[in-house]
């Protein structure tokens, strides 16, 4: 919902298996950002989802979707900070941290540029900031209309005790130990909260749970990061590949499951059935550019059409390029804020292959390194982002497509065989400040190449 923990991929297994399942009661002990819960509440059957986690962060969303009225205090300098900033209903406490969390990294981090200038950024625009994570936290509410939630701000071992038979444990405990606190410690410092006491959650935690899951008749599904070792009967039934180093593995007690075989789903398409760029039409200094923000769906449509590639993601945020009114290109983005990164990511940007142009698709890279489009895509996130990467897979040194616009900053050679060679990672070299800018330099340089 907010860092978007649980990855897509694997929250359509779990939903298929809960509509298989059909329970009355899901039992999530490591809420995160409530991403199990929002697929409990789309299965009809489900009556009652229970739910516990320890950090404020969580905590927080559960108060708000639970109608709780949580009790915290702020510091003297968030007073300062955001004149003004409410904190008397559950949704200004959700609100309100989330946004401080997010801003609990910069400032941890004084004297270092970047981080002052997106505290600074952040100071001067709360409001929005504050309205936006608002309407996000009202569409998941909306969610759970009519749906029993009981999120308590609590231990996972204490709300596990009362484990029944046929209930759903979705189970997906941290990965870092009492890392939270150090990620986040000028949030801890600055709100002030009555925290549950928690246990870490170590391997021998986890076996005492699976042993009681076994015991008690509930069925639990086990996400992680990587294959591990397991107790009898609890077989690996999801595996997916998402880098060359990991997976993401699901664990069940449930002897009945089909096994993901973690195959990439086809994309969602949908034609928005715009005229493209076509050979008759020339781009000049006058040309109209509009980056407009689309469904993933309509980018994929043309991704689909024309990027020869086997393994294409659906992730990010999509815009869709038109010149003088034509389809002309996709930018697909994601953020680097779940990194920490200054850096946007492009996960696509193809260009259509029906204009007249040989270099277009090198456009793409001039308009999404320009201050216009940084902006967009820092609206969207709510984290600001410098500048642009990319990673590319090649069977040569360097990109044509990306040489002369991005800068290459690290080649990796690959030693899997039947792989591609390089993995080489490009930043974006200059940011122009306008789409206009982006075009001009684009004519500048490789606009007379033409079919
Ligand atoms: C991996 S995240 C869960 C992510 C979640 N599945 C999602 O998709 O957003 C683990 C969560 O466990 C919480 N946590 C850590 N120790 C805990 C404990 N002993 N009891 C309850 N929650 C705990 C952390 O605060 C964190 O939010």
């Amino acid at each position: 919902m907010f860092l978007g923990t649980t990855p897509h991929i694997i929250s359509q297994f779990v939903l298929r298996e809960l509509r298989n399942l059909k329970p009355e009661v899901v039992r999530v002990p490591f809420s995160g950002n409530f991403i199990f819960e929002t697929l409990a509440a789309q299965v009809p059957e489900v009556k009652r989802i229970i739910c516990t986690d320890v950090s404020l962060y969580s905590s927080a969303i559960g108060w708000y979707l639970t109608d709780t009225h949580g009790q915290i205090t702020i510091s003297e300098e968030i007073k300062n900070d955001y004149p003004g900033m409410k904190i008397e209903t559950p949704e200004d406490i959700a609100a309100m941290v989330i946004f401080l969390q997010d801003l609990s990294v910069h400032y941890s981090k004084p004297g270092i540029t970047y981080y002052e200038r997106m505290l600074a950024h952040a100071k001067a625009n709360w409001p929005a900031y504050i309205e936006k994570i608002r309407e996000k936290l009202r569409k998941c509410k909306a969610e759970f209309q009519g749906k029993k939630i009981d999120f308590r701000s609590q231990d996972a071992n204490v709300m596990l005790r009362e484990v029944e038979k046929g209930d759903v444990v979705l189970y997906d405990p941290p990965t870092i130990f009492h890392g939270y606190e150090k990620l986040y410690k000028w949030l801890h410092q600055n709100v002030g909260w009555s925290a549950p006491y928690y246990s870490d959650i170590v391997e021998e935690t986890r076996w005492d749970h699976f042993k009681m899951f076994d015991e008690r008749g509930a069925v639990c599904y086990y996400r992680n990061n990587n294959p591990c070792a397991m107790p009898e009967g609890w077989p690996l039934v999801y595996r997916y590949k998402h880098t060359e180093k990991s997976e993401y593995c699901i664990y069940t007690n449930n002897r009945n499951v089909k096994p993901w075989v973690g195959k990439r789903e086809k994309l969602r398409t949908k034609d928005p059935g715009l005229k493209l760029l076509g050979v008759g039409d020339e781009i000049t200094a006058e040309s109209k550019v509009q980056v407009v923000q689309v469904k993933n769906q309509y980018a994929n449509h043309y991704r689909v059409l024309w990027v020869k590639k086997a393994d294409m993601v659906d992730i990010g945020k999509a815009w869709l390029v038109l010149i003088d009114g034509k389809m002309t290109g996709v930018l697909m983005i994601s953020s680097g804020q779940q990194f920490s990164n200054e850096f946007a990511m492009l996960v696509s940007d193809p260009a259509t292959p029906t204009s007249r142009y040989k270099r277009l698709s090198k456009l793409m890279l001039f308009l999404v390194s320009t201050q216009e489009m940084l902006n967009m895509v820092n609206d969207e996130f709510l984290w600001e982002h410098t500048g642009v990467t990319t990673s590319v897979t090649s069977e040569h040194p360097e990109s044509m497509k990306y040489r002369g616009v991005f800068q290459l900053h690290k080649r990796t050679e690959n030693k899997v065989p039947g792989g591609y060679k390089y993995t080489l990672i490009y930043h974006s070299q200059e940011i122009l400040p306008t789409f206009k800018d982006g075009l001009k330099r684009w004519l500048d340089k490789f606009g007379n190449q033409v079919k």
